[in-house]
């Protein structure tokens, strides 16, 4: 199990670099850990978290794994105001080394492990942009990476996911600039090559995506080659549709929460377009689709 104290209090700034996170919010978070590490309470809690992450690890279906922090951590009062899932954080990166070791125990690059997780700088910095502020309100979701399931290959994220008894690759966009046809495909080339040499015993016929960009809303509004209509075709959708006015409004705008319509700023073909579509009543959907292993398309 990770001591907490031990990782937080040595060579913070380069762990915190290789987590991807940015430099204003390294800046806050070695001024967070050092407020825990002054703080037994805080600290206890920190040590309870990343002993039940580290229980997880492997365990790529999150079964026998315990709700590492309570639901509600974002909106507990510290104290201090550290910030919100800032303790959950910290019990991430303390835990960081430790994936890392399970990466290798599979083989995988030094590259890859380190590129998959800093998804944690990623989502801290997300966090920045929708709040305005140091944080962390996507934990749940970095629950994934931190089982050593998901991967950062090329433009896209990847993880195995059982569904209904087959495991697909899941596969996962994150706001790190254009989607280009070419960016996608060389992802996809590069997720058959790394889960078939590391993870060969999970046999996979499909990559499965679950997005608001599979909503075929978006199709009528956007140009018919652009990035997000090309992406869009490349996957065969299931018919249930699903609510997606809130990621909607999320990915595009980053915002969370009531948002004022007026407030949005309409620059964008799709911004004009997301706003438009909800003023008049209205909504997007977020859609299941699949897409055959390239090997197997031929
Ligand atoms: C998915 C994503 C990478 C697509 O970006 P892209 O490759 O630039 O998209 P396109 O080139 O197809 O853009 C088409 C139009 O929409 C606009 N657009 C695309 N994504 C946008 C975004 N997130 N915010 C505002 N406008 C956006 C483009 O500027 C373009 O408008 P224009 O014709 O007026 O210039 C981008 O939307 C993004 O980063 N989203 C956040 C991550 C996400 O949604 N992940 C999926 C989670 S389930």
């Amino acid at each position: 199990m990770a001591d907490v104290r031990a990782r937080l209090g040595t060579d913070l700034p380069d762990l915190l670099r290789r987590l991807g996170f940015r430099d204003d919010d390294a800046a806050d978070a070695v001024d967070a850990a050092a407020e825990v590490l002054d703080s037994p309470a805080d600290l206890a809690r920190v040590q309870t978290y990343a002993d039940r992450l580290s229980t997880a690890i492997g365990d790529l279906r999150l079964e026998q794994a315990e709700d590492p922090w309570p639901e509600d951590e974002p909106a507990v009062a510290h104290g201090r105001d550290l910030g919100a899932g800032v303790l959950a954080m910290l019990a991430l990166v303390a835990t960081a080394e430790d994936v890392h070791d399970y990466h290798r125990s599979r083989a995988i690059d030094d590259d890859i492990s380190w590129r998959s997780l800093s998804d944690l700088g990623q989502q801290v910095w997300v966090h920045r942009l929708t709040y305005d502020s140091f944080g962390l309100h996507t934990q749940g979701w970095l629950r994934i990476a931190w089982s050593g399931d998901l991967y950062w290959l090329g433009r896209l994220q990847f993880n195995l996911q059982l569904n209904d008894g087959e495991w697909v690759l899941s596969t996962h966009i994150p706001r790190t600039g254009p989607l280009t046809p070419e960016s996608v495909q060389e992802s996809f080339r590069a997720a058959v090559a790394f889960f078939g040499r590391h993870f060969a015993e999970f046999p996979v016929r499909r990559f499965w995506c679950s997005s608001w960009l599979l909503d075929p809303q978006l199709t009528e509004v956007l140009a018919a080659d652009s990035n997000m209509v090309r992406f869009q075709r490349l996957w065969q959708l299931d018919p249930e549709e699903m609510e997606g006015d809130g990621d909607a409004l999320f990915f595009t705008f980053a915002r969370r929460g009531d948002v004022d319509l007026d407030s949005l700023p309409q620059d964008t073909t799709l911004q004009r377009a997301i706003v438009k579509r909800l003023k008049s009543g209205g909504h997007w959907y977020a859609r299941r689709g699949s897409y055959p292993l390239p090997d197997q398309s031929a």
